[in-house]
């Protein structure tokens, strides 16, 4: 089957009137091709079944059942229901006074994992009729667009990165927002970890950045006030909107990305607005970071060679 595609106006890439069900071994290597080369691909129009966002995730990689049980779907565990229809599931910021369900800043998935997810895809089953917004930001073509001299600097340099669930917590590209409902509970205690501030990607040998703001905490073994200064620069240079794709849905559109070289952040949208959305994961291929003891522990720490990821 030939595949159709357009630049998406940024970054990523849209394939065009792809038959889901067509889909043969040689189509699904160069979907496979396709996504390594632009990180993300959104598909219109696809429609809202399982079976059909099954088939087209498994085009690029085992799945793996998301380790949260209580939002896997009963018929189809490789599936999770992201959703507020039926009572919430996570916290209420109020931005501008409006209460939002579903804010979170700029982040890769399982960040605090050593072997977080190599990509995922959403299923827009239900879209919001205000806000819903998601947006992609390309950390290779950030990292590329640094200059070589802060390309040197950080070169070999560890980042701490710890769990969080509380925007109030974070240090760096906070979106502000008061707390209005209850903390977010049942989660596991995950201890913190460190991560390579620039490492190669495991498919491509290309550089990328682990630089998500919401769980991102200091460089480790960097004196406070240098490690704060270097993260503010890197963040004002990295989130950019030459690198971002801001995508507003459609019932049926589905969105694939890299876990590893795309940060992604959700807009959120009114308590009383209903949204649905159905996501696979896929499984990590790599070990991206190693668990830190402790606080002192990792400031003692002695950064590793990221080329040896
Ligand atoms: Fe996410």
């Amino acid at each position: 089957m030939a595949i159709r595609t357009n630049a998406l106006p940024t970054i990523g890439r849209e394939v065009l009137d792809l038959d889901v069900a067509a889909i043969d071994e040689a189509t699904a290597r160069d979907l496979m091709g396709l996504w390594r080369e632009a990180g993300v691909l959104l598909f219109r129009g696809v429609g809202t079944s399982p079976e059909t966002l099954l088939k087209l995730s498994r085009c690029f990689g085992e799945l793996e059942p998301h380790p949260i049980e209580s939002i896997r779907m009963q018929e189809y565990p490789e599936l999770i229901c992201l959703t507020n229809k039926g009572g919430l599931r996570g916290p209420v910021y109020a931005f501008d006074g409006v209460p939002t369900y579903g804010r979170i800043p700029w982040h890769t998935d399982l960040a605090f994992s050593e072997m977080p997810n190599a990509g995922a895809l959403l299923n827009m089953v239900e879209k919001a009729s205000v806000g819903g917004q998601t947006a992609w930001l390309d950390t290779e073509r950030a990292y590329e667009a640094l200059d070589s001299g802060l390309k040197q600097r950080i070169e070999g340099l560890e980042v701490r990165f710890e769990f969080c669930t509380d925007l109030s917590k974070m240090k760096y590209h906070n979106p502000g927002g008061v707390r209005v409902g209850a903390s977010a509970t049942g989660f596991p205690d995950y201890p913190p970890l460190a991560r390579p501030l620039v490492w190669k990607h495991p498919a491509t040998g290309r550089s990328i950045l682990n630089l998500g703001p919401l769980n991102l905490q200091k460089i480790v073994g960097m004196e406070e006030a240098e490690s704060d200064a270097l993260i503010r620069t890197l963040i004002d240079a990295v989130i950019q909107p030459q690198f971002i794709y801001e995508h507003a849905w459609q019932q049926g559109d589905i969105i694939l990305w890299d876990n590893y070289r795309m940060m992604h952040s959700a807009m959120g949208h009114p308590v009383d607005v209903i949204r649905v959305v159905h996501r696979t994961t896929l499984r990590g291929v790599a070990k991206v970071g190693r668990t830190l003891p402790s606080e002192m522990a990792a400031d003692m720490a002695q950064p590793f060679a990221a080329a040896s990821m």
